[in-house]
């Protein structure tokens, strides 16, 4: 079973056909919501909307160890990961898809680890390709079989948010070598590396990064919105069809 991480503008699938909700307890506190089950393509999947229903959890009030802990503890194969981003680089303008292969993380102050603490052993989880390969595969085919383009490969950078970021700032996350920039990608890549569950990160570009075309904003104009979420959708039940 595949667990699907929905992002803003994504609290629910409008494609599962829902079986059944579910409250997971776990030591690190309480997930943003019930853990949604259901079919996808006639194959079993277990989603959660990150930021809570009705987008409630700012992202970095999102308990990202517990949401992790959770689709852990249902023995999913893997997570898809849906997330907005700024669009830094010209090819990713807003409407375009990007399945990136590597991460900066600009947070803090975020439970970012499971190993802490007097009864945890240190573990130095190897992060160089912070995303699981063959899911990513995976992905990049769902997308090219399903008609859409998107671009393969981008640094993602993840801010602290909740506000956007200034001009300056994304030319500072440019100059480290970053490609499309979100809020929520971090520490939650990491905890699933830290967990050994295979995770891989479909962003959909919802706005020009500050000063790269106009005043940043994360809505989606509407036409841009509603055909997102439908492209994502695609993808999604493409990559399930396998
Ligand atoms: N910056 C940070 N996070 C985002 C943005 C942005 O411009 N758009 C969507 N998420």
């Amino acid at each position: 079973m595949l667990a699907i991480i929905g992002g803003s503008g994504l609290a629910q699938l409008p494609v599962l056909e829902v079986t059944h909700r579910q409250v997971v307890r776990t030591p690190y506190g309480d997930a943003s919501c019930a853990l949604t089950f259901g079919l996808l393509n006639g194959q079993n999947v277990v989603f959660i909307a990150r930021h809570g229903y009705g987008h409630s959890l700012a992202p970095h009030e999102i308990n990202y160890r517990a949401n992790i802990w959770a689709l852990h503890d249902q023995g999913v194969k893997g997570v898809i990961a849906i997330g907005t981003v700024g669009g830094i680089r010209p090819d990713m303008p807003p409407g375009r898809l990007v399945v990136p292969d590597n991460i900066i993380d600009y947070t803090w102050g975020r439970k970012h680890t499971f190993f802490e603490g007097l009864d945890r052993p240190v573990v130095h989880a190897e992060f160089s390709s912070p995303y699981d390969e063959a899911l990513r595969e995976r992905l990049i085919r769902a997308m090219a079989d399903s008609g859409h383009s998107g671009v393969v490969g981008g640094v993602y950078a993840c801010t602290q948010g909740p506000r956007l970021e200034s001009a300056a700032e994304i030319l500072k996350l440019e100059r480290d070598g970053a490609d499309i920039v979100g809020m929520t990608g971090m520490p939650e890549a990491a905890l699933a590396r830290e967990m050994n569950l295979p995770y891989a990160h479909l962003c959909l570009v919802s706005n020009w990064a500050a000063g790269k075309g106009g005043a940043a904003t994360v809505e989606f104009d509407a036409t841009t919105g509603a055909m997102g979420v439908e492209v994502v959708m695609s993808v999604l039940a493409e990559l399930l069809s396998k």
